[in-house]
């Protein structure tokens, strides 16, 4: 009998959930997902778990490390303080973004394999998105405006030094690369 009470509390749960679900439309990495959300759901909350896309880290959930890092618009965001509803219309980039077409994406990841700039991985992904919107807009920058670009980005592992150098290197090369061109 109590089993057939808590039976039915769930199934009253379960269509007030359903009841606030909204439909939401996001454009991520070239790819339209349209899905039903609860209003309040963050937009790491719908990358890791609506759909799967578990690249982007949660850590400290409260903008604080930096690493649920995304680009919208080609602006790095915390994806955990920014709500999935308002990144309607936007074009959103994760790090599993498009790195076969995107080759400022694949030059900053192969740069921080080279240089060491990897080593638990955790922060990587954070990172690789923050290098990438500091280069679209500054292509060439000094080692003072890569560590103005990754403060509010946690690494417990690196000391950063290797991080900068991985962010010079592929600076260096995408201008090599584009001089070549
Ligand atoms: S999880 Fe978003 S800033 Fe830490
Ligand atoms: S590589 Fe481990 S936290 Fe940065």
């Amino acid at each position: 009998m109590a089993k057939g009470r808590i039976g039915a509390e769930n199934v009253g749960t379960e269509s007030a959930i359903m009841k606030d679900l909204i439909p939401v439309s996001l454009l991520i990495n070239g790819v339209r997902h349209d899905i039903a959300i609860q209003p309040w759901r963050t937009l790491l909350e719908v990358l890791r778990e609506n759909l799967g896309m578990t690249g982007t880290k949660r850590s400290c959930g409260e903008g604080q490390c930096g690493t649920c890092t995304v680009l919208l618009d080609g602006k790095s965001v915390n994806s955990c303080l920014y709500l999935a509803v308002e990144a309607q219309g936007k074009e959103i980039v994760t790090i599993e973004g498009p790195a076969d077409g995107d080759p400022a994406l694949e030059q900053i990841q192969r740069s921080f394999a080279n240089k060491g700039a990897v080593q638990c991985g955790f922060c990587t992904p954070g990172m690789v998105m923050a290098a990438k919107s500091l280069l679209s807009e500054n292509p060439t920058p000094s080692e003072e405006e890569i560590r103005e670009a990754l403060v509010g980005h946690l690494c417990r592992c690196t000391g950063y030094v290797q991080i900068v150098e991985a962010i010079q290197d592929a600076s260096r090369q995408m201008a090599q690369k584009g001089s070549a061109t």
